[in-house]
């Protein structure tokens, strides 16, 4: 019996070492941890459990039935972060480059179904050169089986993917399926086409860290969720957003013990909104005011910062804030925001997270650049995002609300439960300079006249009680305690029930 367990100590062994002392420190070199250490920075200690430690693949061409090295250039199984289950694959760089054979698509395939079938999150560390080259389509067919899965299991169980590596060619389509990417900065990209055959093509020089790392998709191409200086902090910022899902999209959001009074007063928050409208402020301040120790995990951090999306939690429990930010553009709505901010209300509403939107938006950005890149189809997203939810949505309309913006953001008619607003809210069609230069065209040449106008139409429209009149504002209430109304009405959503009709799928303007 010694023996036996001998031989099977030898070959874990033999398994853990992937390719080789060699190419581990060729790994290390390039600043890279290798896929067991990975797991290891991303899991509580001791709680990973492997799959398919001996699978080799079947692959016997270029003379590869004489190299195949026990687990296949990818580690799979699950374990827990701060408690609570996730399954998870590591590729592994030192074997193959990691490349995606039909043995190691096997192995992703396994944990993405055990994942959806026990309803936990699937954590996918991607570090491959794609296809492997001497299995050509079955290679191919492996990638598509996990595309299938990637589909099956979108609002069902979070998916999560960190490119820790080079992502090439059809590859990147699993984790652009997933729910969020993260990417590490210089040593990990994503493109469709490298840097040679976009030469080729297009005649373009560019290099690979320009046509597609972390800076290129989070900044231009929103590819990317967040980018993260090393492996290191990479893998315990998704520790730190694990904590805010929930397993699945039939479990509550995770509640946590919480230090924070929820009757906390903030009484900076009745001046945060300067005296002239037109002066910017920063919406952040509000959202680390308002969140259970100021604790914020931002989504999208360096794209369209006109809007911000991210995690908070109140009374302990997970809620999705979007919020305009007057510091860029003015906080406007444009097809980037927009389409940003869409993406995020359905992560929110697909797995059960209430909705907490703050408003300060001066309406959508106008220009030929909008217009013709679709900015009708691409705020429609987000509308539909927004009438589409079920879940507990909550209002806050700091300062302006106009036109389509107002009905958009989560407004009472798109069944917002709560819809508060600040004093300072101003809830009209346009500003009051526009709508005066409209409504009294006539009186253009004559600026005194104007002013009267301007001055009595915002006297009339430019606050919140004409919308609170009607009932579209729920109630104005006082900024500094703007944290008690926001935790009392969430509390009193909780057991929210809403349905929408049966419909096979809906037809977001895509
Ligand atoms: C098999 C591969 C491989 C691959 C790398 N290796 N990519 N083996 N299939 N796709 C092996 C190398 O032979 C080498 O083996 C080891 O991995 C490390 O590779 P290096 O080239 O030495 O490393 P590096 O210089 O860091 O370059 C990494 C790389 C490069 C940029 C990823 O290897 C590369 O360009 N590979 C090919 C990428 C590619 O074109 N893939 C197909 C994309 S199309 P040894 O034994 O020397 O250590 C695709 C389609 C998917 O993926 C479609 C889905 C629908």
């Amino acid at each position: 019996m010694k023996d036996i367990l001998n031989e099977l100590e030898r070959r874990r062994e033999n398994a853990r070492m992937g390719g080789g002392a060699r190419r581990i420190e060729a790994q290390h070199k390039k600043g890279k941890l290798t896929a067991r250490e990975r797991l290891d920075l991303l899991l509580d200690e001791d709680s990973f459990e492997e799959f398919d430690m001996f699978v080799a693949h079947r692959c016997t061409e270029f003379g590869m039935e004489k190299d195949r090295p026990a687990g296949d250039g990818v580690v799979t199984g699950w374990g827990t972060i701060n408690g609570r289950l996730v399954y998870v694959f590591s590729q592994d760089f030192t074997v193959f480059g990691g490349s995606l054979s039909e043995t190691h698509a096997q192995k992703i395939c396994k944990i993405m179904d055990m994942a959806m079938q026990n309803g936990a999150p699937v954590i996918g560390l991607n570090d491959s050169g794609g296809a492997r080259i001497q299995e050509g389509v079955a290679s191919l067919a492996g990638y598509a089986e996990v595309f299938q899965r990637n589909i099956m299991a979108s609002g069902v169980v979070p998916q999560i993917s960190v490119i820790m590596g080079p992502c090439a060619g059809g590859a990147v389509y699993s984790p652009a399926m997933t729910d969020f990417i993260f990417m590490v900065k210089d040593s990990s990209y994503m493109f469709v086409t490298g840097p040679d055959v976009v030469k080729t093509v297009t005649n373009e020089e560019v290099t690979a860290e320009e046509l597609g790392g972390a800076s290129t998709h989070t900044k231009k191409s929103s590819v990317a969720d967040g980018a993260f200086e090393n492996d290191v902090e990479a893998l315990s910022e998704v520790r730190r957003l694990v904590d805010f899902l929930p397993l699945n999209n039939r479990s509550k959001v995770p509640v946590r013990p919480f230090f924070d009074d929820p009757d906390r007063v903030e009484p900076a928050l009745d001046t945060l909104v300067p005296d002239n409208p037109n002066t910017p402020y920063d919406m952040k301040e509000l959202i680390f005011k308002l969140a259970d120790e100021g604790d914020f995990y931002e989504i999208q951090e360096a794209f369209a910062k006109n809007i911000i999306t991210g995690f908070l939690r109140l009374e302990g429990r997970t809620v999705g804030v979007v919020a305009n930010q007057p510091m860029v553009l003015a906080g406007c709505l444009d097809i980037d925001s927009s389409r940003k901010a869409a993406r995020f209300v359905r992560f929110c509403d697909a797995f059960e997270i209430p909705l907490l939107t703050l408003v300060d938006v001066p309406g959508f950005l106008p220009g030929t650049s909008q217009e013709y890149g679709g900015v009708i189809k691409h705020g429609a997203k987000l509308l539909f995002a927004y009438g589409e939810a079920t879940v507990p949505k909550v209002t806050l309309i700091t300062r302006k609300a106009y036109g389509g913006a107002y009905d958009v953001m989560s407004s009472k008619h798109l069944r917002g439960d709560f819809n508060y607003a600040w004093p300072s809210a101003e809830i009209a069609v346009m500003g009051a300079k526009g709508a005066t230069e409209i409504l009294y065209r006539s009186e253009l040449g004559d600026a005194e006249k104007i002013a009267a106008r301007t001055a009595d139409y915002e006297k009339r429209f430019a606050n919140p009680f004409v919308a609170a009149e009607k009932g579209f504002i729920d109630e104005v209430i006082t900024p500094s305690a703007s944290r008690r109304r926001i935790c009392r009405a969430f509390a009193s959503l909780r057991n929210k029930q809403q349905q929408n009709p049966w419909k096979k799928h809906d037809n977001i303007p895509l």
